[in-house]
């Protein structure tokens, strides 16, 4: 351990510190290995982990600074913070109505169709204040740094204008700038075709290309360029050029791609070397290699086949026998999957596509830190990386999907700052 640096936060007594240190990212059966350690300790210096171990090795070594933080975790378990690495937080209104409607026998394409959904929520957002924005998006924070998320990557994609794209980028900035919860911002121009450009559609996607695209890039408001390829969305032909235009730009890419049938939309987002391919329920057996030997990540949305009552979920494990890397997310948005808890959707994996819970922890923290090109400051505890620390109320990891639908956080640092307290 550097001598010059010493601890501002020391815990010790943790009956499974769950560091994930090993390889990047988890990949086959190696998803079940959890870097654990049994009577462990962790230390930090500001915001970095200084040293990892054997609590009496860590505590032996730690030389504390003034006002150091011990924590005593009295033999519970300790992971990384988690990582959601697709959510929709910047929005003005809840859609519980359309919740219900489904209930009722309506699908989300339908109620798309007839106005609601994504269009709906465009509505609300252009005529809210960035104030009211800004509230509901630190809403929204709050509650997932309560459940143990300390990084997110968040979208656009309710805006649908360049003004309003622009201003939900700069609501995810600005939220960014004064939230623990640190946000990966991604362009989502292309979530929908807007209600003004229903009849005219080339036109918007001409606008997301040439007028977008370069403004967001400009003002430096995102990382990723996202797109929902899908029938009745955005087509593959579309889908290519958009996505071509962003990476030309500079862009790293995303893609919702295969959630409500099949359309290849994996294959182009591995042939275009994206960095990750969401939703994926219906997904082809060539998709799965393409993102195998792309080396594109898989991100999985149990929530989202859950909150719209599908009976389908991704083919997780066609995809972990063949190599691909998989993380889960939240997908939190008010349309298809409200929540903001990682906990529930491990929940989902493990019961619905039968994820061991170690793969599933895999998943949230080091897989889900690549598929946000993340993985040099978070995912792990190891010396160097980020202090996102989360403590739970649990003596045993499995315990976390199995006591479902209960916040089992006791407490959360991030960047080595205490910041939930439960
Ligand atoms: O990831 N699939 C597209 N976008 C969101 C849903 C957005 C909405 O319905 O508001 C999703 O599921
Ligand atoms: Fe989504």
């Amino acid at each position: 351990m550097p001598p010059e640096k010493k601890a501002t936060v020391l815990i010790k007594n943790i009956g499974q510190l769950i560091t994930m240190d090993g390889p990047v990212p988890r990949l086959g059966f190696d998803m079940n290995n959890l870097g654990l350690i049994k009577n462990g300790g962790v230390a930090a210096a500001g915001e970095e982990i200084l040293a990892v171990g054997k609590s009496d090795e860590v505590e032996g070594h730690a030389e504390l600074a003034e006002g150091c933080t011990v924590i005593d975790a009295a033999g519970a378990v300790v992971t990384p913070g988690f990582i959601d690495p697709h959510t929709h937080p910047v929005f003005a209104k809840t859609r519980e109505r359309e919740f219900e409607m489904r209930a009722m026998g309506k699908s989300y394409m339908e109620i798309a169709r007839s106005g609601g959904g994504i269009r709906s929520s465009v509505r609300d957002l252009r005529t809210s204040p960035v104030d009211l924005l800004m509230t509901n998006t630190k809403k929204r924070l709050d509650t997932m740094l309560a459940h143990g998320t300390t990084t997110i990557e968040a979208k656009s994609g309710y805006g649908l204008s360049t003004e309003s794209e622009i201003k939900c980028l700069e609501v995810i900035r600005d939220v960014n700038s004064v939230h623990p919860v640190d946000m990966i911002p991604t362009f989502l121009g292309a979530h929908e075709v807007p209600d003004e450009y229903r009849d005219k559609r080339q036109e918007y996607v001409e606008l997301v290309i040439e007028e977008m695209i370069p403004a967001v890039v400009k003002d430096n408001l995102a990382v990723f360029s996202d797109i929902f390829c899908e029938e009745e969305v955005f087509d593959l032909k579309e889908s290519r050029r958009i996505q071509q235009a962003a990476a030309d730009a500079g862009l790293k890419l995303k893609f919702h791609a295969d959630e409500l049938a099949s359309t290849g939309g994996s294959e182009l987002a591995a042939e275009l070397g994206a960095i990750s391919a969401d939703h994926l329920v219906h997904i082809s057996e060539g998709g799965i290699k393409a993102l195998a030997n792309a080396g594109t990540a898989a991100v999985l949305l149990p929530g989202t086949t859950f909150s719209l009552g599908g009976k389908q979920y991704a083919p997780v494990r066609k995809m972990i026998e063949n190599g691909v890397i998989v993380a889960l997310s939240t997908d939190c948005n008010p349309g298809s999957s409200f929540t903001e808890s990682l906990s529930i959707i491990i929940s989902l994996a493990v019961v619905q596509m039968k994820m061991t819970v170690a793969e599933a922890i895999s998943a949230v923290t080091v897989n889900a830190a690549r598929a946000i090109d993340k993985n040099d400051d978070i995912g792990q505890l190891v010396a160097g990386k980020l202090a996102d620390i989360v403590i739970w109320d649990m003596q045993d990891y499995r315990e976390l999907p199995y006591h479902y639908g209960v916040n089992l956080v006791t407490k959360v640092i991030k960047r080595g700052k205490l910041v939930v307290q439960r």
